[in-house]
């Protein structure tokens, strides 16, 4: 049982201490604050301002902690001095895509440029390489104009491998949505 384990206690590039653990049932509220936060920064993630409900966020939450109960995923969260400022998970797809995990990352506003993505990354490639026996391979969708985050993907050995054109609808127009993955085994 992963729930609440820690994977990382150390500094940012900017001496911020930064823990890095799996999440509880305990993070509910602030997981629910975290991402509805995100949503109203309308940087480049899918929630563009939609707020989501305490309930909403708890079965994000629970089938999360279920799935990696039972090695289908992982999910690993960032504080700093207690406040969640950080998330990334891989979730391991069904049926036939079983070998396929989808990856995602977010660092809250005041925590980029500091060296915690590559730290998360990094943590949560390797829990899934170790817990995951399924994944083959690990896929991902990002927004093309987000330079930092496909820099990020390369570095870590992410290819592209298809260009949605005007995949991503915003409130300002369309963006296309670019599709990297990388293999495992
Ligand atoms: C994308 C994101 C997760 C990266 O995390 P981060 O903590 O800011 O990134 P890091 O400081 O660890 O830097 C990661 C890499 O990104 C690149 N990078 C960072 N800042 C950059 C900048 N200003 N310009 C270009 N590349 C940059 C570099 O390759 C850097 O690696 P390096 O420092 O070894 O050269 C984070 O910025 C974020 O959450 N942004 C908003 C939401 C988002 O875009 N999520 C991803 C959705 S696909």
């Amino acid at each position: 049982m992963n729930e609440a384990k820690t994977v990382f206690k150390g500094r940012s590039d900017k001496g911020k201490e930064i823990i890095i653990r799996y999440p509880a049932k305990k993070d509910l509220k602030a997981m629910r604050e975290y991402i509805n936060t995100l949503s109203q920064e309308r940087t480049y993630i899918t929630f563009q301002g939609e707020q989501l409900s305490l309930e909403e966020e708890k079965k994000f939450l629970d089938s999360h902690l279920e799935k990696i109960s039972k090695n289908l995923a992982v999910l690993l969260l960032v504080f700093h001095e207690g406040k969640l400022i950080g998330n990334s998970g891989i979730d391991l797809k069904e049926r036939v895509e079983k070998h396929i995990g989808v990856f995602g990352i977010t660092i809250a506003k005041g925590f980029r440029g500091e060296g915690i993505g590559v730290k998360l990354m990094e943590l949560v490639i390797s829990e899934a390489e170790k817990n995951l026996p399924n994944l083959e391979i690990i896929t991902l969708g990002v927004f093309a104009s987000n330079d930092v985050a496909k820099e990020m993907y390369k570095k870590f050995g992410f290819i592209e491998y298809g260009n949605l054109s005007k995949g991503l609808k915003l409130e300002n127009g369309y963006v296309d949505h670019i599709y990297m993955h990388k293999t495992t085994k």
